[in-house]
């Protein structure tokens, strides 16, 4: 069986598909595949997985009569029209839970970086500003006590309200499609409504899917709802943020601060006016990005490839009506 790999991915995933004695092919290059190339390789393959951050959309699933099945080494899938998938008879899987501890992480870092100005008062240094110490200046706030707000508790949103609240004892709030139980048994989490979620928390972090309904949820009207002291953390999708709107409030002070591992779009542009900003924290997409996630992403992705090459149902699928 021919399969398709559209990024170099971590070798423990490659070794495992070759192993099963499958002809792999890979697109080695920085530089994403353009529609039409990607559409060129799908139609020379009967397995595709996805390193990267292509789209697949309806033209590409109609255009690769061949292809048997798309495995995303990703948890997120909103690179991937699903709904065109399923009507071309294509299993669709991602790698959820592996990458919930990492991601969380990062959501951690930057919500502490945030909170002490870290990447500016590095930047100062950097500059030759530091004059010295000042009691009066590089002043940050504390986290102790403060209520997180997390929008979408699933995996990742849980981790980080379980670190949030063994370090810090934050009061954790969220909303979400739907209740999670072991959220609120395990962590004392409370269920609220959006609007609540905006004016109580002191940390509001992003943990949703971008869909149609999310995209640009957090814009000028949100902003002017939250606390003038909160601090917003996305490490979920930069579309669910409109970054126009986030520069100008936390420049009228409406917010106190922005951590960002996502933008919109990505990669950001080095001379993004929110970059300069003295509490806004941003990193380039890693909450995935260690050794041992990265490897676990790649095996799962390799595994729920080989099990469609058996004719097995691929044990992460995300459209599942697509098997009889
Ligand atoms: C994910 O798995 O969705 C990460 O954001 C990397 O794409």
């Amino acid at each position: 069986m021919k399969i398709f790999i559209t990024k170099r991915i971590p070798q423990k995933g490659i070794d495992l598909l070759k192993a099963a004695g499958h002809e792999i092919a890979i697109h080695d290059s920085p530089t994403p595949l353009s529609p039409a190339e990607l559409i060129q390789s799908g139609q020379q393959c009967d397995y595709v997985l996805n390193g990267g951050m292509q789209k697949f959309d309806a033209d590409f699933f109609r255009s690769c009569p061949n292809l048997k099945a798309l495995s995303l080494m990703s948890v997120g899938y909103d690179n991937v029209d699903i709904r065109a998938a399923t009507q071309y008879g294509i299993p669709v899987s991602n790698t959820p839970g592996v990458l919930s501890g990492a991601t969380a992480d990062v959501a951690f870092l930057l919500m502490l970086a945030v909170s002490r100005k870290a990447f500016f008062n590095h930047k100062q240094i950097l500059q030759g500003k530091w004059k010295g110490f000042d009691p009066t200046a590089h002043l940050g706030i504390e986290l102790n006590n403060k209520t997180l707000g997390i929008y979408g508790l699933g995996r990742i949103g849980f981790e980080f309200a379980r670190k949030a609240r063994a370090a810090y004892n934050m009061e954790i709030i969220y909303y979400n499609r739907r209740r999670n139980l072991e959220a609120e048994q395990v962590l004392g989490a409370r269920y609220v409504n959006f609007d609540d979620l905006l004016t109580r928390s002191d940390v509001l972090s992003i943990h949703a899917a971008l869909t149609a309904e999310t995209a640009n949820r957090f814009n000028q009207d949100t902003f002017k709802r939250m606390k003038n002291s909160a601090i917003l953390i996305n490490t979920a999708r930069g579309g669910l943020v409109k970054e126009d709107d986030l520069a100008r409030a936390l420049c009228v002070g409406e917010l106190w601060g922005a951590g960002l591992d996502v933008t919109n779009p990505e990669p950001m542009a080095a001379d993004d006016p929110l970059l300069n900003l003295e509490n806004v924290c941003i990193l380039p997409h890693i909450g995935s990005a260690t050794v041992e996630t990265r490897d676990n992403m790649a095996l799962m992705a390799a595994s729920n490839l080989l099990a469609a090459i058996k004719g097995e149902r691929m044990p992460q699928t995300i459209n599942p009506e697509v098997y009889p």
